[in-house]
């Protein structure tokens, strides 16, 4: 039997189609590069020293994007990396990023989340009320309605 994958109720419209641009302009396409909206390749975690032997073993896109370093660095499992992610059926999932702790993609754009006294709209460890969610400020900058066409286009893909 087949299941058939669901299909994105979102659509292109004017809207999504100044997102695009902005995603170009943004710088975006750097790291969510299209068709798969991922460029493939590893960046190093805050504070993590990338062994010279790495270069030649891994795709190493050689720039922090700041986020939250504590699972890959502190962890059993933790690399010192994290993979850029597919932006690719945004539409579906969440919460967002490494450790979850953004519920929507307008929370990614916002400010407020660099202070300590931010709440996170996802997860959050048991004993913590108010955490900054750091790293990634790629898009913050942009006016409330370039944020609107630019999750427009982003709930597209
Ligand atoms: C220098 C590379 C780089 C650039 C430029 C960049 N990103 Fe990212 N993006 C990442 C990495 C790495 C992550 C994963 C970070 C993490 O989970 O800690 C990420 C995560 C995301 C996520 C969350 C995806 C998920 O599944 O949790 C979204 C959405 C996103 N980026 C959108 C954008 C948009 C929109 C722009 C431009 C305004 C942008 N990114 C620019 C590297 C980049």
């Amino acid at each position: 039997m087949y299941i058939p994958l669901p299909q994105n109720p979102n659509k292109p419209s004017a809207l999504s189609e100044k997102g695009k641009i902005i995603f170009v302009q943004q710088g975006c396409v750097t790291c969510h590069t299209p068709p798969l909206f991922t460029n493939n390749k590893l960046t190093p975690a805050d504070g993590f020293a990338i062994p010279d032997e790495h270069y030649s073993k891994y795709d190493i896109f050689d720039i922090s994007v700041g986020t939250d370093p504590g699972y890959t660095m502190n962890t059993r499992r933790g690399t010192g990396y994290y993979k850029t992610p597919s932006l690719l059926g945004l539409w579906y999932r969440g919460p967002f990023m490494h450790d979850a702790t953004l519920a929507n993609l307008e929370d990614l754009f916002d400010p407020a989340r660099l202070k300590d006294d931010y709440v996170p709209t996802g997860f959050k460890p048991h004993d913590v009320k108010t955490k900054a969610v750091p790293g990634h400020e790629f898009g913050m900058d942009l006016s409330k309605a370039e944020k609107e066409a630019l999750i427009a286009y982003l709930l597209t893909l």
